[in-house]
């Protein structure tokens, strides 16, 4: 466990002005998402638009690092480089997503627990040689509707523990963990209720890291932000969402921590800039807050690329525009105007 490293890269992942990209989907999600603009999905096809991504001219202002997956970890850039290389001699720290997926909790119906803890410790260090410096782990917290309890004791705790366990490998690796128990914002719940939730999952989340001496000094939040259910008929404005989100951080999260960062988790893509410009808007707070999303900052390059080679620059500068923009947030310097303006 080298701490020196350890803290040089919880630091730089939330260097002020920067935020992640989380493009480390597997190739599940990735199918998903190029389905939705009539890409065929294969290793080439995947290489070719995360390449497209990481080239993108200046992207380096605005981002910190990026989250990759097993697979692209491995590829190479047009000129046949690593990405995790190429990444590196831009100032972009390579991160890895080690989790396996979240699978159903046995007797815990609509409830999942993520695997991935067997064999990690391998994998983490033939990762932190591919050049690694931070994970992902991604837990997911369901909220229940009507009557039900969801999410249950057994899922909170499970997770939390999962999480507990991964977050004690990486830094034994000398990789810093980014630990993501997820709180989903599909259904039809209030604001109160997802306030309720992420502080239950926050608090399990905290109490297993004590219990498995995970050092709080290395570690990297990834959060959801506290919003409406999706389906919920009121939907909180801007300011109600940072109020209580920032509430809920405050009341669970150790001011010893470098850093947290959040995950888009389905807003729009201004939605989600707006949020975190609220918060990073707020004087005081214990640590920096910035964007590690996938979809908000993904997707009008996926929608302007389509596949197509001919769209390739075009795709670059609406993704620039929106690192821009979300860097702007991540200050609390962003403005609704500057969306208005070219990249
Ligand atoms: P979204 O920003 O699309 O929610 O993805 C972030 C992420 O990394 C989920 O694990």
């Amino acid at each position: 466990m080298d701490k020196a490293l350890l803290s040089k890269t919880a630091a730089a992942m939330v260097a002020r002005g920067k935020g992640v990209l989380a493009a480390d989907e597997s190739s599940g999600t990735c199918e998903k998402r190029f389905k939705s603009v009539n890409v065929e999905c294969t290793e080439e096809t995947r290489r070719t638009y995360r390449g497209l991504l990481f080239t993108t001219p200046g992207a380096e202002q605005y981002l910190s690092g990026v989250i990759l997956f097993d697979e692209t970890l491995r590829q190479k850039t047009n000129d046949g480089v690593l990405f995790p290389e190429y990444l590196a001699k831009k100032g972009i720290l390579p991160g890895i997503k080690v989790d396996k997926g979240a699978m159903d909790l046995a007797l815990c119906p609509g409830e999942k627990v993520t695997e991935g803890l067997d064999g990690l410790r391998g994998r983490l260090a033939e990762y932190f040689k591919l050049g690694a410096r931070f994970a992902k782990w991604r837990a997911v917290i369901t909220i229940g509707e009507g009557v039900s309890t969801l999410p249950s004791h057994a899922c909170l705790y499970a997770n939390a523990h999962a999480l507990a366990r991964y977050a004690a490998l990486c830094q034994e690796a000398s990789i810093v963990p980014m630990i993501e128990p997820e709180v989903l914002l599909d259904g039809g719940h209030t604001v109160e209720r997802a306030e309720e939730v992420t502080e239950a999952a926050l608090r399990a989340t905290y109490a297993a890291m004590a219990a498995h001496h995970v050092s709080l000094e290395h570690l990297i939040l990834k959060t959801s932000m506290v919003v409406s259910g999706k389906e919920c008929p009121r939907q909180a404005p801007v300011d109600e969402v940072a109020e209580r989100t920032i509430r809920v951080l405050k009341r669970t999260v150790p001011a010893a921590q470098p850093g947290i960062v959040f995950l888009s988790g389905g807003q729009t893509d201004v939605a989600a800039t707006a949020h975190l410009n609220a918060m990073a808007a707020m004087k005081g707070l214990p640590w920096p807050l910035t964007f590690s999303y996938s979809r908000a900052l993904q997707n009008p390059a996926l929608k302007t690329w389509r596949g197509q080679m001919s769209n390739a620059a075009a795709a670059q500068k609406a993704f620039h525009h929106r690192a821009h923009m979300n860097g702007l947030a991540a200050q609390g310097k962003w403005k609704p105007e500057l969306e208005k303006q070219a990249a």
